[in-house]
């Protein structure tokens, strides 16, 4: 009989155990889904501004290289300038919480990384917070985004000092963690494998447990109005998330706070970092023919005019179907396609040049967007990230039809047609599409 009841109470403990478990794993499965959808709403919102802040800064821009421009109305231009350089940056760390961020990866030494932000940090924290690193040997190397994890570092530290007005202490630790299968099959976030970790500690006031569910959401804050936008952790999140890592939070009131990022090991050497010529290069223009093909109507305008005034003749056309219909009128003309990514009706900008370098193999291609490159290209192509300054975009046009970076060559597949068919196909849904193509005189 005891021997029965004992063997009810194992089962029953256990069956409790499980459902903790499983309540445990619903509730970070559902965590995750409402962040993948914030960032849908946020990634959206983020794209349009995007190409708002393009227009504007386009412009801008192009007023502060005119030479006539009387001194008080340059201030001006310059004050709306730099109020939309501002708000560029709200809308790039938007957009890393949405992990659409041009990512530029390489071999990285965490111990290393984190001591360069160190001389930072003391700046940043004040005198009455102490900061301890803790290294580690045996740290395998990631494969990631110099800059994009200095940010998370950082915004993690800020977070921390925030959190000690009184002063305390943070430490920052390097480590290696293995997780097992059944770590991974637990916790939906986490990953089996060899991983380099780094986490950043501090004696601070801790985290209430209602809220550790919503410190990640973009513009979550408890600080006072002006104090913080509440994107520091949802940048952290985006970055860390878009390195294929997570980050795992311990924390209770009073009781201080622990953020540990974790990064997939790559045991490859950090290669030695090539100094970055600084030297400013005077945008230059020519008399080539480009084709503009952008959906956004003011961004198109802008930038067209942009490329007039640096010398060129202009082509435009409103999405990809417009621009294929167009073609063959001036197919001749064209030296280079500056095209948007994601436009309507069907014809991505990447689709759009493989139909016309079908056409015409000499072609030059160029592809802009708001969103990383990762996420819509390969590393072989040219891109302009959006928003663009006048001198940036007349800097790559010029080298791409220079041939100074690699020509793209978008390699045609089976499933293109060719752009008399795509011609035909158009031609037979809408009869009366005369080219809007049009030719800016
Ligand atoms: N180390 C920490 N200790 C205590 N609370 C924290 C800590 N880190 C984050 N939090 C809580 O999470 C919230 C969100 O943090 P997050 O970094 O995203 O935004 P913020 O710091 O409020 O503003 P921002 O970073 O944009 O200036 C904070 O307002 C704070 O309540
Ligand atoms: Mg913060």
């Amino acid at each position: 009989m005891t021997e029965r009841t004992s063997e009810l109470r194992d089962t029953n403990e256990k069956l409790h155990t499980e459902i903790a478990e499983h309540a445990r794993t619903e509730g970070t499965l559902r965590q995750a889904q409402k962040m993948e959808g914030v960032g849908q709403l946020a990634s959206g919102i983020a794209h349009d501004f995007n190409n708002i802040l393009a227009v504007i800064r386009g412009y801008s821009g192009f007023l502060l290289g005119s030479k006539n421009i009387p001194a008080r109305e340059h201030n001006a231009v310059q004050e709306i300038d730099l109020a939309a350089e501002r708000a560029a940056t709200l809308t790039r760390q938007l957009l890393t919480f949405c992990r659409k961020q041009v990512m530029q990866p390489q071999h990285l030494n965490l111990n290393e990384v984190i001591g360069q932000v160190t001389t930072m940090l003391h700046r940043l924290i004040g005198e009455n917070i102490t900061l301890e690193i803790e290294g580690c040997e045996e740290v395998p190397n990631v494969f990631a985004d110099r800059a994009m994890l200095e940010q998370v570092i950082l915004n993690l530290a800020l977070n921390a000092r925030d959190a000690m007005p009184q002063g305390g202490r943070i430490l920052i630790r390097n480590t290696v963690v293995e997780r097992s299968e059944e770590d991974a099959r637990r916790n939906p976030n986490t990953h089996a494998g060899k991983f380099a970790s780094f986490s950043v500690s501090d004696s601070g006031c801790g985290i209430a447990p209602e809220l550790l569910d919503r410190i990640f959401e973009p513009f979550f804050t408890t600080k006072e109005v002006g104090k913080g936008t509440g994107l520091g952790l949802a940048t952290a999140y985006g970055i860390v998330k878009q390195h294929n890592g997570w980050i795992e939070v311990e924390s209770a009131p009073g009781a201080g706070s622990t953020f540990k990022v974790f990064l997939r090991g790559h045991d490859v050497a950090p290669m030695e970092e090539r100094a970055q010529p600084l030297a400013v290069v005077e945008a230059v223009g020519g008399n080539e023919t480009v084709l503009l093909v952008e959906d956004e109507p003011s961004l198109r305008e802008m930038t067209e005019m942009l490329l007039r005034d640096y010398g060129y003749r202009v082509f435009t056309a409103c999405s990809g179907l417009d621009a294929l219909n167009g073609w063959p009128n001036h197919a001749s003309e064209i030296d280079l396609v500056l095209t948007d990514m994601v436009m309507p009706d069907g014809i991505s900008g990447r689709e759009l040049a493989k139909r016309l370098q079908a056409d015409n193999a000499e072609l030059k291609v160029i592809f802009s967007s708001g969103y990383s490159r990762e996420d819509i290209l390969g590393n072989d192509v040219n891109f302009l990230p959006k928003p663009y300054t006048p001198s940036k975009l007349a800097n790559l046009v010029r080298d791409c039809l220079d041939g100074k970076i690699n020509a793209v060559r978008v390699t045609p597949t089976s499933d293109v047609p060719s752009i008399e068919s795509s011609h035909d196909m158009k031609r037979g849904l809408d009869d009366n599409s005369d080219s809007s193509l049009s030719l800016a005189s």
